[in-house]
């Protein structure tokens, strides 16, 4: 067993299996922002809830944090470039054609595997990171391969079994 540090921790929570949202919402000014997550699990399903963990250096951090509305959007195999960018600071993140407004008004992602507009419920602190807690009022499911994250890169499903 060795002992734990930050490089082994994160190389053992790279050992995990994950799918990849694209967490988003837009500010009551209009401002866009979003972030992608892979710390993303169902929570409750009476009230339907979802969670999702944010860093506490994130840029939108604030803009999550101190707003009513999120939008969780599990990516697929065509929206990996979208992943990572992201996942890029300071770079225009809603400067291409991806994106449509979901029923709540919020930005989601067309055509990726899954999109859930949340209201904010509760954030909860955790580490360096906020947990944010998402009660799901509208879900848009679409057709496609989902993507994984394992060990630091993206894999395909690539059978059934
Ligand atoms: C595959 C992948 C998974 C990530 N998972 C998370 C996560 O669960 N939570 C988080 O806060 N950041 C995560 N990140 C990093 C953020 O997407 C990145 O730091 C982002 O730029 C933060 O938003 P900002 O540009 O507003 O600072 C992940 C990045 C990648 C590539």
């Amino acid at each position: 067993m060795s002992k734990l540090n930050d490089e082994i921790f994160k190389k053992a929570m790279g050992k995990f299996p994950s799918g990849v949202v694209i967490v988003t919402t837009i500010t009551p000014n209009g401002e866009k922002c979003g972030f992608t997550a892979s710390a993303f699990t169902s929570l409750s399903l009476d009230p339907p809830l979802i969670l999702v963990c944010l860093a506490n250096s994130a840029d939108c951090y604030n803009n999550f944090v101190t707003g009513e509305k999120f939008a969780v959007n599990v990516i697929g195999h065509q929206q990996h470039e979208l992943a990572f960018k992201f996942a890029t600071k300071g770079v225009d993140k809603f400067d291409g054609d991806e994106f449509e407004d979901g029923d709540s008004g919020l930005p989601i992602i067309s055509n990726c595997i899954l999109s859930l507009e949340c209201n904010m419920k509760n954030t909860f602190e955790g580490g360096d990171h906020e947990i944010l807690v998402g009660e799901v009022q509208h879900a848009k499911l679409n057709e496609g391969t989902p993507s994984i994250w394992y060990e630091g890169s993206f894999r395909d499903i690539s059978s059934k079994t």
